[in-house]
């Protein structure tokens, strides 16, 4: 898959996104659907934007018993999103469920990432809260591993882990990484944030929201996102 900038579409329902959408004249970009439109506007509002043409990540990172993700996915399948994704802390066997469920009986299979740390945790949130014993770099590290134990194809990850992942786990395996923030702009609640230029490296796509959905011209954010990611 070819690099590219993922617009996430955070709004809370249909029409504003088709009217955030509707600015889009000239290239569709590929755009996230999270957790907020999907659950206010359900399974159809992926079938609508994907007929407008646009390529879809949905985000809605499942986490839960495998046989329950399992057949979560074998649902979320029939909507043939070009990603989607789950947490890597529901173990290796939760994912090797999911990638079942999600692989078509032609054995085909969206991409299936797994969340590493989300991008707004901080190592010591995480150490203190989640007792996770380990700095952030080898949690997330590890968590990449297992990921691709489990036979998925990359991860979500903070712009600042995506070199150390190559590292780990291979060059091909994919690393989406959202927490993007222009150099003038502003971070909101990310913590692990980059800029799309400094982004290209390591990342494969990065998925950005607020800079582009809240910025006073959209289209020109998105634009300068993508020159600065992709020139
Ligand atoms: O507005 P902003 O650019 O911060 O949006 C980032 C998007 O990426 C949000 O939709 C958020 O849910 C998602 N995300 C994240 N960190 C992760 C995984 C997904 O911020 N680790």
């Amino acid at each position: 898959m070819a690099k590219d900038v993922i617009i996430a579409l955070d709004f809370e329902n249909k029409e504003k996104t088709l009217s955030f959408l509707d600015r889009f004249t000239g290239r569709k970009p590929f755009v996230k659907i999270g957790m907020e439109l999907y659950y206010a506007e359900g399974p159809e509002i992926v079938r609508e934007i994907k007929a407008r043409g646009h390529k879809i990540f949905l985000d809605l990172k499942l986490h839960d018993i495998p046989n329950t993700v399992k057949k979560a996915m074998k649902v979320l399948s029939k909507l043939d999103v070009d990603m989607t994704n789950l947490h890597a802390a529901g173990t290796i066997a939760m994912m090797e469920a999911a990638k079942e469920g999600l692989t078509k009986e032609d054995g085909t299979c969206g991409v299936l990432l797994a969340v590493t740390q989300l991008t707004s945790t901080s190592e010591e949130r995480m150490q203190q809260e989640l007792l996770i014993n380990a700095t952030m770099e080898d949690t997330v590290k590890k968590y990449a591993q297992n990921a691709k134990a489990a036979g998925l194809p990359g991860v979500v990850c903070s712009p600042l882990e995506a070199k150390l992942v190559k590292e780990a786990c291979g060059d091909d395996f994919l690393t989406i990484t959202p927490g993007i923030r222009f150099a003038d702009g502003d971070v909101g609640d990310q913590v692990r944030i980059m800029t799309p230029e400094k982004a290209k490296a390591a990342s494969d796509y990065i998925v950005v929201g607020r800079p582009i959905t809240a910025a006073a011209d959209p289209v020109a954010a998105y634009e300068r996102c993508v020159k600065e990611f992709l020139g």
